[in-house]
């Protein structure tokens, strides 16, 4: 088995939930946890599943994640199973104007999924949110250990 976490964090939130995802995950053989900034083509070769996550930003993932994703030759991708994730607000803790405007402009994780469908991989789990408090965090309570189980999820499908 041979599994990435591949993510992009802003405020060390998204990271913390990554590592929380890899722990179930980083003793089953060849596996690795990666940020944007250190990734290489040469990572994503023969990879049996791809987890990649962001920051929801204006309802979107991270300029920096979405251009590496762009940049993956189709042919990486091609029927390799991925599962993608974000960190968000709570809606409903949202002021109702700015609950409106998430509502409509939505989260960085289905973006991220449709990307990598659009080059040929094929999403094995719905795209998933972990919810932090603010802007720069912290990450809600009991969100780690969801993350955690996510990922043990995952790695048996
Ligand atoms: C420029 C910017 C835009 C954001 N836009 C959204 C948004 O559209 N929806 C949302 O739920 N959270 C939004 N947030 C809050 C992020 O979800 C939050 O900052 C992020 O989850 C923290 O993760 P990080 O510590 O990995 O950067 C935004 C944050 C920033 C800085």
């Amino acid at each position: 088995m041979k599994i990435l976490v591949l993510y992009d964090s802003l405020h060390g939130n998204t990271e913390r939930i990554a590592k929380s995802i890899f722990k179930e995950i980083e003793n089953k053989g060849n596996n690795k946890c990666i940020s944007v900034e250190n990734i290489t083509l040469d990572d994503l070769k023969d990879l049996d599943l791809l987890i990649v996550g962001s920051p929801t930003h204006g309802g979107t993932a991270k300029p920096s994640l979405l251009e590496f994703l762009k940049s993956i030759p189709n042919d990486l991708l091609t029927n390799m199973k991925v599962a993608s994730f974000d960190t968000r607000f709570l809606e409903k803790d949202l002021k109702w104007a700015l609950k409106l405007l998430v509502k409509t402009i939505g989260y960085a994780a289905p973006k991220i999924s449709k990307i990598l469908e659009s080059k040929g991989a094929k999403s094995i789990i719905e795209p998933e949110g972990f919810i932090v408090k603010d802007t720069k965090g912290p990450i809600a309570d009991g969100e780690l250990e969801r993350a955690r189980e996510w990922g043990k999820t995952l790695s048996n499908l």
